[in-house]
């Protein structure tokens, strides 16, 4: 199939939305408006994250009844507070002049991925399935239009070989609208503050927590993923919510954001056999799992994504100190990108969930967020209520581990 042409909206002057929001949504409709006709329909897939919402959003106000929403379930969303997120996304736009809400396109997107253990693999499967639906969807429609939120790292990302997202340069039938495709996040953030949308929100990757169940996909490394990842965001929500009074607090003079993330991966519970000594002359015992997951290498002038097997240490020395700098030696002396505190273990539970907090300004570079007893406090309702043998908690800074795990 032949792809349709790219339009990325780039301000002839540039103008950031963090300067001077109100300039930039003009000139954003205005530019939405000189490229699509009166009489052209335009398609527009709506994940619930910030970039999509802000580009329905824009849109709507361009070119009001001709843009047409669709919300794909492809079974890999999260859980919040016990309930699929998919349904909250699909009741959020339902004053939206025409959304398909829920698009059940699940077993679809489990097929595509079903036996493939590589990372990037698995983010081409979802991708070409994601592409396929999106045509499919727009035909009816008469859409000859598909616009998207993509933003500025995407595009860099994907064309750099750093991370295959999945809304670039796919092959869409349609021509392609890009209005944010000038923006960085803290740009679609402040662009989201001005429209009245939600802009507080934690980013989430394109194919969902399809990168977070590490490995081979199977559905009950994902339904325990949806468990442990809901556990981990309500007890760093409930910690934030009693000791800010808010979800997320950013730094008035670095941007610094606390916390930018707060999730779960779930791997196999599956390692070497015998634990060994992390470094000469430490008591520090450590393990390797057995599933590999990404890490940055930095050469000097960019990064490359690498595939490593994560290390677990045991009767670390657990206080706080220093902790992301002795993690990042250690995972350097390993030859490791990530370096995983065993917070508890129970039975033989199938899979090792690992705790990924962070804190950062743009997430080019991150730092584990260590919140009081909250780790510890997920840990447990992990260990009790899901099939998980062992929890750990990710220290690892970014460089040289990478926020996801795929
Ligand atoms: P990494 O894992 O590369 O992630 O350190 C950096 C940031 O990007 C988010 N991320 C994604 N965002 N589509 C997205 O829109 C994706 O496929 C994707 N993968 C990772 C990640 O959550 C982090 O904020």
């Amino acid at each position: 199939m032949a792809r349709g042409p790219v339009f990325s909206f780039e301000p002839e002057e540039p103008v950031s939305p963090m300067q001077d929001p109100e300039n930039f949504y003009k000139s954003a409709c205005d530019w939405i408006k000189g490229n699509v006709r009166a009489n052209e329909h335009v398609g527009l897939a709506v994940s619930g994250g910030i970039d999509s919402n802000v580009a329905a959003a824009l849109l709507r106000d361009a070119i009001g009844e001709n843009l047409h929403l669709i919300h794909m379930d492809h079974g890999f969303m999260r859980l919040i507070d016990g309930k699929e997120e998919s349904e909250l996304v699909a009741a959020s736009f339902a004053d939206y002049p025409d959304m398909d809400c829920r698009l059940d396109v699940r077993e679809r997107f489990y097929d595509a991925v079903s036996g493939i253990e590589d990372g990037d693999q698995k983010r081409a499967a979802f991708r070409d399935v994601y592409t396929t639906v999106l045509n499919e969807s727009m035909e009816p429609k008469g859409c000859i239009w598909t616009a998207d939120g993509t933003i500025a790292p995407d595009i860099r990302e994907t064309r750099g070989g750093i991370k295959l997202q999945h809304n670039v340069d796919l092959d869409f039938a349609q021509k392609k609208l890009e209005p944010l495709a000038s923006l960085s996040k803290q740009e679609v953030r402040a662009l989201a503050r001005y429209m009245g949308l939600p802009y507080l929100r934690q980013p989430f990757p394109g194919p969902g927590l399809l990168v977070r169940a590490v490995g081979v996909y199977s559905p009950d490394k994902l339904d325990t993923e949806k468990k442990a990842n809901d556990i981990v965001e309500q007890e760093y929500l409930g910690f934030m919510r009693r000791r800010y009074g808010r979800d997320m607090v950013i730094d008035g003079e670095t941007g610094l954001q606390i916390p930018f993330q707060t999730f779960a991966a779930t791997f196999d519970n599956v390692m070497e056999e015998r634990p060994w000594r992390a470094s000469p002359g430490d008591s520090m015992l450590a393990i390797r799992l057995a599933t590999r997951a990404t890490g940055l290498v930095d050469d000097g002038t960019d990064y490359r994504r690498v595939y490593k097997r994560p290390l677990v240490v045991f009767d670390g020395d657990r206080s706080y100190a220093n902790i992301a700098e002795r993690a990042a030696q250690l995972a350097e002396d390993n030859d490791t990108s990530r370096v995983l505190y065993c917070l508890g273990e129970q039975g033989n539970g199938p899979f090792a969930v690992a705790i990924r907090a962070i804190d950062s300004v743009d997430v080019k570079s991150a730092v584990p967020n260590l919140s009081g007893d909250v780790p510890y406090r997920a840990a447990s309702r992990i260990l009790d209520e899901l099939p998980v043998g062992m929890v750990m908690l990710d220290v690892t800074p970014k460089p040289p581990a990478t926020v996801e795990y795929e």
